[in-house]
């Protein structure tokens, strides 16, 4: 990485501005998955540790710019955060001009979306943030692939900037994956459209070995292959584009296989009756749910084989029992074996969860969409932002 890391610079007694991706699911006042939360706590408290006075800073959801939304409010993130940390951690709602933290203290900011410009990356807001800090940490990788005020503009006017041990960590484990992967590297995406994922999926055709597609986006693929896929979701308008990219990766000796067979139903339902047919024989009236036996043991033998596995959606509609045993043959066989593995995205993320197998991915990142850009090979602009930041100081 060609930036700085929080780990180089010396933050006793120094105000230091934290951006993390605190944007998580909340219900009833309650934060419902706490994995940002957690990731996050664990940078704040190295710098708290080291005697910082600690601001944290975070978006949650997409409040109107502007206005404060108590619905948007840090509060119960802050609740949850304090419990991890094990001390208060108190909202700022008034945190633009400067907060006074004490040294080793930690205090979160109200929602940076509230703040009139953060969206649009405003020189006037990334300034004022630059100006209530002596170092600016840029630890948000879920985040990092917005160019806005707190993500981007304020590692332009910050004293010091540098990236934190979670983006660090982020950035170290997708580098591995992708930039020396040991063979065979397979990456699954799944998801409901080729259109969505169109460039992760040229990025990995030309990247990996064996490109195993999932849910509606392997209908377009099953489609271009030349069968049927009855009543499922899928994209004609992609059809050609899956054709071709299947040719790509047969042209430089990888793949990107179809299912053999499939589970469908009548309806998407979780009671719904699940019948298995061979890809070449799904009926008009059915719709395409999972993969079939067959499926689930060539991918299990191909991931056990995995040098490398890189992880982003399902291959069926694992929230339903009857569609599930796709999806859970990918965990199992990931989690079993010895390459290294990396999982991201929400769905990605509630299917490890839910087949218990987070303890034997390599690293689980806490990206969404930047997770994607970076499969993509897009720059992220929060990063770009602290290496310019370094490379102006030298
Ligand atoms: C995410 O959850 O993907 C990030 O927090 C970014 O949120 P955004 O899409 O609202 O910018």
């Amino acid at each position: 990485m060609k930036a700085k890391r929080m780990s180089d610079l010396q933050l006793a007694g120094k105000r230091v501005l934290i951006r993390e991706d605190l944007n998580v699911p909340i219900r009833d006042g309650q934060v419902t998955d706490d994995t940002r939360v957690r990731a996050a706590a664990a940078s704040i408290r190295q710098a708290m540790d080291a005697g910082a006075r600690v601001l944290v800073m975070s978006h949650l959801g997409r409040p109107k710019e502007g206005e404060y939304d108590p619905d948007a409010s840090m509060a119960p993130v802050a609740r949850r955060l304090g419990e991890i940390l094990g001390c208060e951690v108190p909202v700022a709602r008034d945190w633009i001009d400067g907060v006074d933290v004490p040294e080793g203290g930690v205090v979160l900011c109200e929602n940076v979306r509230f703040q009139p410009g953060e969206t649009r990356d405003d020189e006037d807001l990334s300034r004022r943030m630059a100006a209530i800090c002596d170092v600016f940490v840029m630890d948000a990788f879920g985040t990092a692939h917005r160019a806005q005020a707190s993500t981007h503009g304020v590692a332009r006017f910050a004293p010091e900037a540098c990236a934190g041990p979670l983006l660090t960590a982020e950035l170290e484990a997708l580098s591995k994956a992708l930039d020396e992967p040991s063979r065979p590297m397979i990456a699954i995406v799944g998801g409901s459209k080729v259109s969505g994922k169109v460039q992760v999926l040229e990025a990995l055709t030309h990247k990996v070995d064996q490109l195993i597609v999932g849910g509606g986006i392997a209908n377009t693929f099953i489609a271009a292959a030349g069968y049927s896929v009855g009543k499922s979701l899928y994209e004609a308008d992609f059809v050609e584009t899956a054709r071709r990219l299947m040719d790509e990766a047969r042209a430089k000796g990888g793949e990107i296989p179809i299912p053999e067979d499939v589970v469908t139903a009548r309806e998407l339902a979780a009671d719904a009756e699940a019948r298995v047919h061979p890809v070449n024989a799904v009926p008009e009236d059915e719709m395409i749910l999972d993969v079939g036996p067959q499926t689930r043991a060539r991918y299990d033998g191909m991931l056990r084989n995995a040098g490398t596995v890189v992880w982003n959606g399902p291959v069926g509609v694992f929230e339903m029992a009857p569609f599930a045993e796709g999806t859970r043959a990918l965990a199992d066989a990931i989690g079993a074996s010895a390459g290294f593995s990396i999982a991201g995205g929400g769905d990605t993320l509630a299917a490890v969860e839910q087949f218990g197998v987070t303890d034997r991915i390599s690293y689980i990142s806490t990206g969404g969409g930047a997770f994607l850009e970076f499969l993509e090979g897009r720059e992220l602009p929060g990063v770009a932002a602290l290496e310019r930041h370094k490379a102006a100081e030298s």
